[in-house]
Order: structure tokens, then C-alpha cells, then sequence
């Protein structure tokens, strides 16, 4: 098992970090799931139901309030309106709704179930609070830059507080599939390219969304999706199949989804995508041998939205009695949105098809899971109006919002120390479709944020200028599309400024759900953008918006900073002043490689050598890259500058040999030889040279991040143990082999640091 003992100073710092060893994936093979505990009064209930009472508990619909908010952040389908919707709750025909709106919503609807319907049992509230419920924190992606699992633990409770104040009690999310493919839109809802930190990052989600308890009415029942492998999507088509190997898919994509569960998340997503032939809604044995029986995950498990019933079109099931049917018996115990569940299973059950004792058990988990939320105690308990004014956007909030956003921007270059800027003595064009305006701060996936309540990023920086009335702004360009006479005006602004700001990049619409992309570059009305004011010779300043890695060319790839900063949220403007002007040293680090090209996509750090790897230095005939680039990213995972001059050195290890029983420490001196303050995320990566599976070039182990002053140094130790070297073998079980296993303490994944080597005896 990792172990890692370090500086007062470096523990302080690294509170997240300590999950790192924790929430390994070989560890979390030992943790057991959440409990569910059944309270003695559901099965006299569950006696009590008809067949369609039991078929509403297991469907859940869209909320028709308000014209149905739900329905623009999905596909339209016919869904009821909102007074049908009502009495479908007094009839006992619903389970809950989702992406309602606000506690008087909840309370219309809640009092039909819980007092008006024949068994009175209460309505479930969900929603998709995936960063943020008023308050928008930065994307999941962004937040996985923080490097900091215990920043993502404190937004999702803070997320949870204020959606838990609107009515709502359950959230699908966290989302942590995991993403190797940046064509693929969905990246930017989940925890980045490697499993052991998207494992850190889920678990920690699970816990500040779910706290200790969830009956308090400051939490949310989180909800692990989409399971599973989704992000595995072939050439990043968003839904499309995904064909996988047993061993990838265990070491690859299935520990993200084992953190959230053993953290304690008690329900799941199915995901859209098929595996290896077979729809995960309709997969008996990813929803219930897997899940339920390797896992012992207590839980319910809801199709995502029209999951079943997709299951035709995808040519697994003859119709939509058949979908019903398939995805019961693998295991999703509810139903989203296609109806299909309170349409067929009652005479599914009649006909035989569907064992009566297994409808029951679906049943008896959403009702207990109902019970643990309080909502027999209380159906009202999370809609009370006043509170749901009271907790929206607090200043506190507000401030771990902007706290959230500077740790989540990451400074991919820094030529001649241009950043930080000064905040006075300078003029400075502002210059980009995202410069400033109400548009695209919050990002995608928001049901309830508002851009218009959100800091641009002309505000941020007027407010931290001395004079205000220095900085110019000029669109430039439109996102996709040229802006008449924009060039013009943005050239003309950067002639008459000292330095110039592009604010660049993909607008909301341009990830998320259904939005791949062939070729992920910065537009090319935008690029063309950048070569006109890089032509001017000022001193350029490169702020990306992006909801994925970005293959950077030309002016922009050229220009003497740049900064990733996603969708940072409500504070966007304030977050990214912070780092430009300096009042934050930049300390996030790339949760996804940037690659050279679009071309080289799926491009991740922990490939696999091949046979013909090219050596360091010159590119070599017959070896393993594309034509004319290395194998290599511009920008690897883990790659990310700080305003200090941090150096590497002073490599040791304990011992030579590291028995299978035993453990080894390696350490290495972290130091700041600038003359500014800063935070450093210290990295460990393995490489395994010779093995029964083949191994990929690096792995990341461990990570740190550390604080240092101007001049300081720190000696950061990890403590390596066989466990942390173990890989799923031939048999598809973890197993550690005795060999030789190169060590990296590093700043990235593509970086030297400083390094040894040990072997593993038996
Ligand atoms: C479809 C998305 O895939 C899922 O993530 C979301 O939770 C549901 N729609 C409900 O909005």
C-alpha cells in the first residue's frame, strides 16, 4: 500500500493528498460499499402496493414544471404536463421527478404523493447539480486541476447545501467516467484522464455531496454514473459503443466508479454505451454481478434518461416491452423517463417474464433509500421556501467559488515571467469572444445557474487594476463564426495597449453532452484572431476556454503565456484576476494531455511503449509517432507552472530491493528558487520494465502538493509497498510481479524530475 510521511508544512498542504493513499485502486479493492438499512415498516408497505404502485416507485420523470426545464438540457419527448403530472404522484404512478424547479415546486407535487395518494409515500427530488446549484462552481474538470480531492469534497457539499435548500434530494452526479479521448464532449463532467486521481476525485464528491448522514437537510443522495465505461466511447462519439477488454476495463474504467461507491454513494447510472456487444442498461452482468455481487453495492441503479427504451434503436431489444424487460432483469432498478417500467412491468410480472420477488427488492431499495433520506419521517423536510432563499449564493459560497477557480487555472507557459501582470503602470487589451458579457462563465451542465449573476472576465480585471480605465476590450470574433470588422478593432485596441489578454476558446455549447469534435482546436475564426494581434508584437497573454484539453497551433500555441481555464463558474472573472495580476500563484496541473495534434487522439500519458518506441531525441523511421510529431503531448497531464522557480533534486530511496512483503522510501528535495511564493504538486510514477501484461510508460502512484516560500526547500517522501506496483493480470485479478520498476518524483507525467529504480523480490 502507498504511504507518504512529510513536512508539518507539506501535510498541512496536502490534505487531500493523504486520500491518495487511501482511495488507491488496489485499496479500494478492500473497501465495502455503503450500507442500506431497511426499515421494518417497507415490507408490510411493500405488501400493501398493487403491481402499477410498485412499477410508479421504480419511474422517475422529468418535472413538467414550468414547461419543463429538464427537457432543455435532454432530448424533447413527450413528456406530461405539470397538472398531469400531479395527479400521476396522487396516483401513485411516480416515483419522483427530476430538474424540477425550487421548493414550490417540490411542495405541489410532494403534497399529492405524501398526502393526497392512497399509500402516501413520498416523492423523491432530483436534478442534475453537477458543479454547482446556484452558486457555479468550476467544471469537474477544472476542479480535477486543483490536484486537491478535498476542494471537490468541500464545493459538493457546498453545492449540496444550497440544492438541498430548493427541495431537492438526490443528484446525479458525481460523474466520473473516465476520459482518454478529448474529441469526446463529456470530458468536461468528470475527473480527467487517470484512474487514481478520478477515483480520488469521486470519492471525494460522494462524501461532500452525502456528508455523514442523509437525512440531514444539508445533503444530497449522490448518484455514480454513467456506469460504466462510458467515456471509452469509440473515436470519442458521444453514445457511441465501446468495446473494451476485461483488463482495461478493470484497470482502466471501473475504479473511478468503485471509489464513488465505497465512499458510500447508494445509488448508480447506467450508461448509454453498449460494452463489448451489450447495452450497459440491458447488462446483467455489469448492473448486478459486478456491481452487486463482486461489489456489494446496497444501492438502486436508474437507466440513464431513455436508456431502456434505446436499447431498440440500438437492435437489443424488439421493443419497448422487451427494453422494460432487460433492463429490469440486469439490474436497473428504475426507470428514467421513457415510462417503459410503469407501462409493462406490472404485466411483465403477471405473464411470468419478471419474478414477482424481484420487483419487490427494487422496490424495497428505493423505498429504504426514501427512508434514509428522512422523507418518511418528513416528505417536507428539504422544501421550505425561506431556506431556499436564505443559502442561495452567500458570500461564502461566492468565496469558495472564486477559491475553487484560481486553483483550478493552470499556467501551461510563462515565457520571460510575463504574468504575473503589474496592476497599474500598464495598458491592456482585453481581447477575445470571451472577454467579457453574461455568456459562458457558468459552462455546461447548469440547470440552475444563471451567467447574468456570474464576474466576467473584464470584471475581475477591472476590479483588480488600479485604474480601471487601462484595460480596452474587444471582441475580436464571434466564437465560431467572424465578427465584421473585429479583426480591425482588436488589432487597432492591442496597438494602443502594452500587453495584450486573448480570451479564446470553445463557448459552453461546445462540450457536454452529444458535442464531440472532430478536430479539437480553438476555432478558426478565433485562430485567425490570434495571428492578427500576435502580428502586432505586443506581449500576449493567452486565457483558454475550454471544457477539454485543446490541441493549441500556431499564434496561440506561440504566444508567451497561456492559461487553461475552463468554465470556472460564478467567479470566473475574480478567480482568473487572481492569477493574472498575482494575487494567487498558479497551481492546478493538466487532469487531461494536451496533445500535439487533434490527430493523435486518444492521446493519454499512460500508454503502452509499443515495440518500436521511438529513443529520446530525433524522430526515427520505423518507430511508433505520427508523421512528424513525437509520440508526445505539447502539454502532458500533470504539466503546470507556478509564479516560483521550483526545482527537483536529491533523489533517494531507502533500499535497492523492495521485498513483497516490505515497503521502500523515495524521497526528493522540492525547492523554490524564485522569488515569489508557491504551490507545488509533487508527483510519483512508476514504470514496471518487464511484466507478464504489458505496462504502460508511466503510472501515476502518488501526488503532494506542497507550499513554498521564496528560497525553501522540502523533502517529500513516499512510501511504495508491492500492492501499489500490482496490475490486473492475464487472469484478470490484481497481482504483483517480482521485476525491476523504474521510480519518477516529477512535475508531469512527460517530465524527468528526478528518478531511480528498485526491484521487487519475491
Ligand atoms: C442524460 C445524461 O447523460 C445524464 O448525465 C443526466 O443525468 C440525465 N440526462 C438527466 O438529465
Amino acid at each position: 500500500m502507498l504511504d507518504m510521511r512529510v513536512s508539518r508544512r507539506a501535510a498541512l498542504m496536502g490534505a487531500g493528498a493523504v486520500a491518495a493513499w487511501i482511495a488507491t485502486p488496489a485499496r479500494a479493492l478492500l473497501h465495502a460499499a455503503g450500507r442500506v438499512t431497511v426499515p421494518t415498516f417497507v415490507d408490510p408497505l411493500i405488501r400493501r402496493m398493487t403491481l402499477e404502485e410498485k412499477a410508479g416507485q421504480l419511474s422517475l420523470m422529468a418535472s413538467a414544471w414550468g414547461g419543463g426545464i429538464a427537457a432543455s438540457l435532454n432530448p424533447a419527448s413527450a413528456g406530461s404536463n405539470f397538472q398531469q403530472q400531479v395527479e400521476e404522484a396522487r396516483q401513485g404512478q411516480l416515483t419522483g421527478v427530476f430538474n424540477g424547479n425550487g421548493a414550490t415546486m417540490a411542495r405541489i407535487l410532494q403534497t399529492a404523493a405524501a398526502r393526497e395518494s392512497r399509500l402516501k409515500i413520498p416523492l423523491i427530488f432530483a436534478a442534475d447539480i453537477i458543479h454547482g446549484h446556484r452558486t457555479i462552481f468550476p467544471v469537474p474538470l477544472a476542479e480535477v486541476a486543483s490536484f486537491e480531492p478535498d476542494l471537490a469534497r468541500r464545493t459538493a457539499a457546498a453545492a449540496a447545501f444550497e440544492a438541498s435548500g430548493s427541495g431537492i434530494d438526490w443528484t446525479f452526479s458525481p460523474m466520473v467516467d473516465v476520459a482518454r479521448d478529448q474529441r469526446w464532449g463529456r470530458g468536461v463532467e468528470g475527473g480527467g484522464e487517470d484512474p487514481l486521481l478520478g477515483s480520488l476525485f469521486a470519492a471525494a464528491r460522494v462524501r461532500g455531496f452525502q456528508g455523514e448522514d442523509l437525512k440531514s437537510t444539508e445533503h444530497l443522495l449522490a448518484c455514480i454514473k454513467h456506469f460504466a465505461a462510458y467515456g471509452a466511447a469509440e473515436s470519442g462519439l458521444d453514445y457511441n459503443v465501446v468495446d473494451v477488454s476485461d483488463r482495461r476495463l478493470r484497470e482502466v474504467y471501473l475504479p473511478t466508479y468503485k471509489a464513488g461507491f465505497d465512499a458510500g454513494a447508494l445509488s448508480g447510472m447506467a450508461s448509454f454505451n453498449e460494452i463489448n456487444g451489450v447495452p450497459s442498461t440491458g447488462n446483467h452482468w455489469l448492473q448486478t454481478d459486478l456491481l452487486r455481487g463482486e461489489w456489494g453495492f446496497q444501492g438502486f441503479v436508474v437507466s440513464d434518461y431513455t436508456g431502456d427504451e434505446e436499447m431498440i434503436a440500438a437492435g437489443y431489444a424488439k421493443d419497448g416491452r422487451d427494453a422494460a424487460r432487460l433492463a429490469f432483469l440486469a439490474g436497473v432498478d428504475m426507470s428514467m423517463q421513457s415510462g417503459l417500467y410503469r407501462k409493462y412491468l406490472p404485466d411483465l410480472v403477471r405473464s411470468g417474464a419478471v419474478p414477482q420477488a424481484k420487483l419487490d427488492q427494487s422496490v424495497r431499495r428505493v423505498l429504504a433509500l426514501k427512508a434514509m433520506l428522512g422523507l418518511f419521517d418528513d416528505p417536507f423536510r428539504r422544501i421550505d421556501e425561506k431556506r431556499e432563499a436564505a443559502r442561495s449564493m452567500l458570500p461564502a459560497t461566492r468565496a469558495l467559488a472564486r477559491e475553487a477557480g484560481r486553483k483550478a487555472i493552470v499556467m501551461l507557459k510563462n515565457e520571460g515571467d510575463l504574468l504575473p501582470l503589474p496592476r497599474s503602470g500598464k495598458r491592456i487589451a482585453l481581447i477575445g469572444p470571451f472577454a467579457s458579457g453574461a455568456h459562458d462563465l457558468v459552462g455546461p451542465w447548469v440547470v440552475y445557474g444563471d451567467d447574468a449573476k456570474a464576474i466576467d472576465l473584464a470584471t475581475g480585471i477591472r476590479s483588480a487594476l488600479a485604474n480601471p480605465a487601462s484595460l480596452i476590450v474587444a471582441p475580436g470574433s464571434g466564437v465560431e463564426q467572424p465578427l465584421r470588422g473585429g479583426i480591425e478593432q482588436a488589432v487597432a485596441a492591442a496597438r494602443q495597449a502594452d500587453v495584450v489578454i486573448l480570451a479564446i476558446g470553445e463557448d459552453s455549447g461546445m462540450s457536454g453532452e452529444a458535442q464531440s469534435r472532430t478536430e479539437i482546436i480553438v476555432p478558426p475564426p478565433q485562430q485567425e484572431l490570434a495571428e492578427a494581434v500576435a502580428s502586432t508584437g505586443k506581449p500576449m497573454v493567452v486565457v483558454l476556454k475550454h471544457g477539454r484539453a485543446l490541441a493549441l497551433e500556431g499564434a496561440v500555441a506561440g504566444a508567451q503565456a497561456i492559461l487553461a481555464t475552463w468554465f470556472l463558474g460564478t467567479e470566473t472573472g475574480n478567480a482568473t484576476a487572481d492569477v493574472l495580476f498575482g494575487a494567487y500563484s498558479p497551481s492546478g496541473r493538466l487532469p487531461a494531455s494536451f496533445p500535439l495534434r487533434s490527430g493523435q487522439e486518444p492521446y493519454y500519458y499512460a500508454h503502452k511503449p509499443t515495440g518500436r518506441p521511438n529513443p529520446p531525441g530525433e524522430l526515427q523511421p520505423y518507430k511508433a509517432h505520427f508523421r512528424g510529431i513525437p509520440n508526445a503531448a505539447l502539454y502532458p497531464f500533470g504539466h503546470g507552472l507556478t509564479y516560483g522557480k521550483i526545482e527537483y533534486s536529491g533523489f533517494k530511496q531507502s533500499a535497492r530491493a523492495l521485498p513483497m512483503t516490505g515497503a521502500i522510501e523515495v524521497s526528493a528535495t522540492i525547492s523554490n528558487r524564485g522569488s515569489r511564493a508557491a504551490e507545488e504538486v509533487v508527483q510519483l510514477y512508476i514504470h514496471d520494465r518487464v511484466a507478464s501484461v504489458t505496462r504502460p510508460v508511466r503510472e501515476l502512484k502518488a501526488f503532494r502538493k506542497v507550499a513554498l516560500a521564496p528560497g525553501q526547500s522540502e523533502v517529500v517522501r513516499f512510501t511504495l509497498r508491492s500492492n501499489d506496483l500490482a496490475f490486473i493480470g492475464r487472469d484478470n485479478r490484481l497481482r504483483a510481479e517480482p521485476g525491476t520498476f523504474d521510480v519518477w518524483i516529477a512535475p508531469s507525467a512527460e517530465s524527468d524530475g528526478v528518478r531511480g529504480s528498485f526491484d521487487l523480490t519475491a
